[in-house]
């Protein structure tokens, strides 16, 4: 996962199943984070039992859906801009009808409808089992809205529709919603409650997945170190389950061991991780399978506690500090990634060069840093005002970005002339003759093809690279 959330990610509209029987085509793209991806290959797979075969060709579509991202008003306006080309192509297709899924379904409800004339079908992210019931009701010329949040749907029946994919790395879900309540976060509204998935569910699809040639996996949670296997529900009734349940409950770390021994062959990698339940069993469990990808996607927001409390992010600077010293004691070569805001409200100058102080005192190998988004409904809409100025908001984003750079830049130098393990995922962008992959840590490095082909795990000797990129030379395969 390249991006935890990010609404210029767009358009994942290609399909590697196809039914023969099916007649109707299905339109689907999907914005923001690898969750929303991966719930569009839920929406495909129940769709594909419903007679619909996707489609890359808006013009040819039957039913349109496009899954949406609330995070940051951004992201938000990219949806609506996408809504005004579906409106010019039903002018000439007006039997295609056009549904709505996600957290802007979820946060707008049948507003949508009137806000949006060309909105036939609005779909919360809990109500995708519904889609056959709601898509009928609309064939009928009736508009259809289900929103409603579930306390354990976590989708662990379907087999997902892998959607665009390279065949090599997939994402698995494992947790939905979120309680934490981080005062800027509109996603527990829009996603509910957390819930986890059954860890049986989990290992048949990493097993299948290994089994369809997948060399690589990422467990996707808004907050996976907080998983929690008990019998299902919310993981707060986990106090009332009985003795039995307790004693057999799995977490994270244990769920991390399932999946490692499982398929000790599958790169294993899982996103996101909130400091505050992060704990060090997950990062031993790490340590004990050479299968599992040495980085963490550590968001931290801020590195002021006196913001940090402002967005109920539950440590401290010291705390974040001490996790991060454990982490490289326990893995050294551990790469760590971030999430930053810059300009939450009532944020300081002082308050700024605390978050650049401890981006110097970490490192990141890369970041994910936006400007304050006030979304409506959130604590700290309703409690804060909004009252940073968008050009000390930019400036202060700008220096953060900067310092990241350098940062960058210090974690692709370290490993010239080292030999890194990398998963040829693709092609590079820049040129046909070289492929391009991952290291365990998340960078990206790229090489001559020679006869190596996607899905090789190879050996490569790290000759150049620039702020974001290894360039190097395969010297044979890896025996891992
Ligand atoms: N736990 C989640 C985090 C979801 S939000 C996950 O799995 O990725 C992803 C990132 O978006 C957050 O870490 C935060 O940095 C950013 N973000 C969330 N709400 C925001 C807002 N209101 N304004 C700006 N950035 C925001
Ligand atoms: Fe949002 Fe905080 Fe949860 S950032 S997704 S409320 S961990």
């Amino acid at each position: 996962m390249e991006k935890t959330i990010d609404e210029s990610k767009q358009g994942n509209n290609l399909v590697l199943e196809h039914k023969e029987e099916n007649s109707k085509k299905l339109f689907i793209e999907s914005y923001g984070c690898s969750m929303n991806f991966s719930d569009s290959e839920i929406v495909a797979s129940i769709l594909s039992e419903q007679g619909f075969n996707t489609t890359t060709q808006l013009e040819d579509a039957d039913l349109v859906l496009v899954n949406t991202c609330s995070i940051r008003d951004k992201a938000e306006q990219t949806v609506r801009k996408r809504l005004e080309k579906y409106n010019a192509v039903k002018r000439t297709n007006p039997k295609m009808k056009v549904g709505v899924l996600g957290c802007m379904a979820e946060r707008l409800k049948s507003k949508f409808l009137e806000e949006e004339k060309i909105v036939d079908l609005v779909v919360g992210p809990d109500a995708y089992k519904d889609l056959p019931n709601l898509i009928a009701e609309v064939e009928d010329g009736r508009n259809a809205v289900n929103v409603i949040l579930s306390k354990d749907e976590t989708y662990g029946d379907i087999s997902p529709v892998r959607l665009n994919s390279n065949g090599v790395t997939a994402f698995v879900s494992i947790t939905r919603g979120c309680d934490n309540m981080c005062t800027f976060c509109v996603v527990p509204f829009t996603r509910g409650r957390e819930r986890s998935r059954d860890p049986q569910s989990i290992l048949e699809e990493i097993n299948d997945l290994w089994a369809k040639g997948f060399k690589e996996i990422t467990l996707l949670g808004q907050n996976v170190d907080s998983y929690l296997w008990y019998g299902g529900g919310l993981k707060k009734n986990f106090e009332k389950a009985s003795e039995l349940q307790k004693a057999t409950a799995v977490n994270f770390a244990q769920l991390l061991d399932l999946c490692a021994i499982a398929q000790p062959k599958m790169r294993i990698r899982f996103s996101t991780s909130n400091p505050q339940d992060l704990t060090l069993d997950v990062v031993e469990s790490m340590a004990k399978h050479h299968n599992i990808c040495n980085h963490i996607h550590l968001p931290v927001q801020s590195g002021s506690n006196r913001i940090l409390k402002a967005m109920n992010r539950l440590h401290t600077r010291e705390e974040y500090f001490e996790l991060i010293d454990n982490i490289k004691r326990i893995i050294p070569d551990c790469a760590i990634s971030q999430d930053m805001i810059a300009g939450f409200p009532t944020e300081t100058e002082e308050d700024h060069q605390d978050t650049i102080s401890l981006m110097h005192y970490v490192k990141y190998n890369f970041g994910y840093m936006f400007t304050y988004s006030e979304r409506p409904g959130t604590m700290a809409e309703r409690k804060l005002d909004d009252d940073i100025p968008e050009a000390t908001k930019k400036r202060r984003l700008a220096e953060i970005i900067e310092v990241q750079q350098e940062h960058s830049h210090l974690r692709t130098r370290e490993r010239l002339g080292q030999t890194v393990e990398i998963l040829i995922e693709r092609e590079s962008k820049k040129s046909k003759d070289q492929w391009s992959g991952r290291t365990p840590q998340n960078l990206v490095a790229v090489f001559p093809k020679e006869n190596y082909k996607v899905g090789d795990l190879v050996n490569v000797k790290i000759s150049d690279c620039t702020k974001a990129t290894l360039i190097g030379t395969a010297v044979g395969y890896s025996q891992n």
